[in-house]
């Protein structure tokens, strides 16, 4: 049925939805003529989540503030269906939005469905070969994956994922990540400010996903401290997430260490310039893996599996897991070879092209038949 205008509703609740989302809500306030725009957050994050949005300058319509120390996953989800679901129904949007594979996505996905209103996916089709891996992110995209209807795979690979698993071919989209217009974005015009007195190398560290808590984070924290022990002009940077379980760890193995730097989450636009800084990442984090290498910057991956083989095989990505000597040595090896370096440090971009809130704004108006500016967004 053609329309003149929709109203879209989109949902945010963590950082990486924040910086993911922002380019897409920005693109749709600017053709305020053809969408009015709401932007919801459940709060499953609190600071992360609004110096995210603040690097966009965006304010949220309405908060649900869920964000509680030590609540588990059902907790979470249950305050999100119920909030969420009254959300809807006073809005009554023509389509629901959320990106990725968090809590809050699945509960966007999970309410929308309940009542059989259009859902929206960007950033869909990701895919690991287990369910339980990332833990819970690949059952959170697989689930909304089967109630979306409209899905925005970045990558040919992820739009493959999804036609397999029987989406219709006309709800399908490939429009490079959405995360890739973010670092646009905000990287145009600042200066460079972080560590202007240290001569040598910078390795960043970012690491919080809840399959490697325990055991494994404390791996990762050891080794990264024997990488700094073992190249004297390595300066470690590791901005802690705010989880306090992930916090402890870093603390106890790397408090105090010599040439380490344990800092607090830099806001987005800091973040993306000390990747610039950086000479070789290691991280558990998805997004970070999308953004190094279109900055050129060498990423060792810290997990058993990537649902974001496209840096692998670019040779720009290299997954590590995290095991504490196997992280050592290919750090190390890339830390002394200028040939082995030189090779992962090139700058490619197999996630996307800047583009992809456009191409999402474009498709989804013409999914509801209206008349939109734009023809000829792929290719
Ligand atoms: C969530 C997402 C994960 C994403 C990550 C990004 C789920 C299941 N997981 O994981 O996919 O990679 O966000 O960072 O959705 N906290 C604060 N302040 C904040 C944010 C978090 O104090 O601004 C602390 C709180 O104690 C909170 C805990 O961190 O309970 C964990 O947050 P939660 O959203 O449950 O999971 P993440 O591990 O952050
Ligand atoms: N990020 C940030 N500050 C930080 C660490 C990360 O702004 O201290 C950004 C990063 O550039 C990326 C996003 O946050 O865009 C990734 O968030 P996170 O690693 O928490 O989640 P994931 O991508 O693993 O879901």
């Amino acid at each position: 049925m053609a329309k003149g205008k929709i109203k879209a509703l989109f949902v945010v609740g963590t950082r990486p939805d924040a910086i993911k989302t922002a380019p897409v809500v920005i693109e749709f306030l600017a053709h305020a003529d053809l969408c009015e725009t709401i932007l919801i957050s459940t709060g499953q994050h609190r600071e992360m989540l609004d110096q995210a949005l603040a690097a966009f300058g965006l304010k949220v319509d309405a908060d649900l503030a869920l964000m509680k120390h030590g609540q588990t996953l059902a907790e979470l989800t249950a305050g999100m269906l119920a909030g969420l679901d009254s959300v809807l129904a006073d809005a009554a949007p023509d389509v629901v939005f959320a990106q990725g594979d968090t809590t809050t996505t699945f509960a966007a996905g999970l309410t929308s469905f309940y009542r059989s209103l259009p859902f929206a996916h960007i950033e869909a089709g990701l895919r690991t070969p287990t369910v339980w891996n990332p833990f819970p992110e690949e059952f959170n995209r697989r689930a909304v994956g089967l109630v979306a209807a409209l899905h925005f795979p970045p990558t040919p690979w992820a739009a493959e994922n999804l036609l397999r698993e029987g989406a219709a071919p006309e709800s399908v989209f490939v429009t490079g990540n959405t995360g890739i217009d973010a670092v646009q974005i905000v990287s145009k015009g600042k200066e460079q400010t972080w560590f202007p007195e240290h001569k040598g190398r910078v390795v960043l560290l970012t690491t919080h996903r809840r399959e490697n808590w325990g055991e494994p984070q404390k791996a990762i924290a050891l080794a990264a401290r024997s990488i700094v022990g073992e190249n004297p002009d390595v300066l470690l940077v590791v901005p802690m997430h705010k989880n306090p379980i992930v916090r402890e760890v870093l603390h106890s193995v790397l408090g105090g260490a010599e040439r380490v730097e344990l800092i607090e989450p830099p806001d987005y636009e800091d973040f993306v310039k000390l990747m610039e800084r950086c000479d070789l990442i290691l991280t558990d984090s998805g997004g970070v893996q999308e953004e190094a290498p279109s900055l050129g910057k060498p990423v060792l991956v810290l997990r058993d599996t990537t649902e974001r083989p496209e840096g692998v095989e670019a040779g720009t990505a290299k997954l590590v897991g995290t095991d504490r000597y196997a992280i050592m040595e290919e750090a190390n090896r890339l830390l002394r070879s200028t040939e082995h370096y030189t090779k992962m440090a090139k700058a490619v971009s197999p996630y996307g092209d800047g583009r992809a809130a456009q191409r999402i704004r474009y498709a989804t108006l013409q999914h509801f038949g209206v008349e939109s500016p734009e023809e000829a967004m792929w290719g």
